[in-house]
């Protein structure tokens, strides 16, 4: 037996059962369907290993999108006990402004309220930020799942939202960002994309076709401004237990464990320790880059 929380009311889950790849039990309070991890992946000594590397970001302003919680609250962590002050900007402005009160202890950290997939309020938000001081570091982290369905049944304007938020959002911070970078000579910005624009998971072309674009977005930007000190990354990690998984049917989760070689999911830390480093100065000969975290699924 093996027990875990549910991440919809926090009531414990217990599974009778443990296989390789993890198995489904459902939630008694809320219904919820949760997947255990897979037996394999708790014996695992590195599991949950605290980070070992130092990285010196102190001095440096950085934004996170979509730094309320999640992946993005992870990145915000690391980049505080790196020594940065962050801003969060995200749609939830409640929830981020409840982080950041919980965070402030570890460094300096605000939460505004940010709609990325709009250009006229990543301007407001951007002119407000310079207003306080230089931004250093950009991580275009907010994003959203969609619906999952095969893609002649996904419906348009669902299709046109995913892509609004998790591409064209991108587009808009880096188009609002990078010429105060330019002009300043220093610049480090990561963009979370996901093994599912370079994969492409099935029943999610809208978020497979978002990805893809925030990789090739990423390459064209990353050669624009070698040689500037702007440098631009993106990183593609698997599936990550987080909040996203409400927005995804049980068999999209189920498919998405499947596919991992390490048979678990990612752990938030683990993805803001890469992302960490990509926002260091240490990270300076590389540039429209695609940094694999997928525990071997995508390993090209
Ligand atoms: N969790 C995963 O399995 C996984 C895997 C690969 C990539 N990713 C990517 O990582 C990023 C973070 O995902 P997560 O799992 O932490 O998701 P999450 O749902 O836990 O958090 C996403 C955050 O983005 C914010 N957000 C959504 N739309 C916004 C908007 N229009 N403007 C501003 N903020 C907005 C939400 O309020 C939320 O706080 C996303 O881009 C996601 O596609 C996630």
């Amino acid at each position: 037996m093996q027990s875990m929380r549910c991440n919809r009311c926090g009531d414990g889950v217990r599974g009778i059962r443990a296989g390789f790849r993890g198995i489904r039990a459902k939630c008694a309070g809320s219904g919820n369907s949760v997947v255990l991890p897979a037996l394999s992946s708790l014996r695992r000594l590195h599991y949950n290993r605290p980070m070992a590397n130092t990285i010196d970001l102190k001095t440096r302003r950085a934004i996170v999108t979509g730094g309320a919680q999640g992946l993005g609250r992870a990145i915000t962590e690391r980049l505080l006990d790196s020594g940065a002050g962050v801003e969060i900007w995200d749609l939830d402005v409640k929830l981020a402004q409840s982080t950041a009160a919980e965070l402030r202890g570890r460094g300096s950290v605000d939460a505004v309220k940010v709609d990325v997939s709009s250009p006229a309020d990543v301007e407001r938000a951007f002119a407000e930020s310079l207003a306080r001081g230089p931004v250093d570091i950009l991580v275009n982290n907010a994003g959203i799942a969609g619906v999952n369905k095969k893609t002649w049944e996904y419906p348009i304007e669902e299709f046109q939202r995913v892509i609004a938020i998790d591409l064209m959002s991108v587009f808009y911070c880096c188009r609002t960002v990078v010429p105060k970078m330019l002009e300043r000579g220093y610049g480090r910005i990561v963009n979370i994309a996901s093994v599912a624009g370079k994969d492409g998971n099935p029943n999610a072309p809208a978020y497979s076709s978002a990805k893809a674009g925030v990789i090739a977005l990423t390459k064209s930007l990353g050669k624009e401004t070698a040689g500037t000190g702007v440098i631009v990354n993106c990183v593609t990690p698997a599936a990550a237990r987080t909040a996203i998984f409400d927005q995804m049917s049980q068999q999209h989760i189920d498919y998405m464990l499947s596919k991992i070689p390490m048979a678990r999911f990612l752990e938030p830390h683990e993805l803001a320790a890469m992302v960490a480093w990509l926002c260091s100065e240490d990270c300076s000969f590389s540039t429209g880059g695609v940094f694999d975290i997928s525990g071997g699924r995508s390993t090209y």
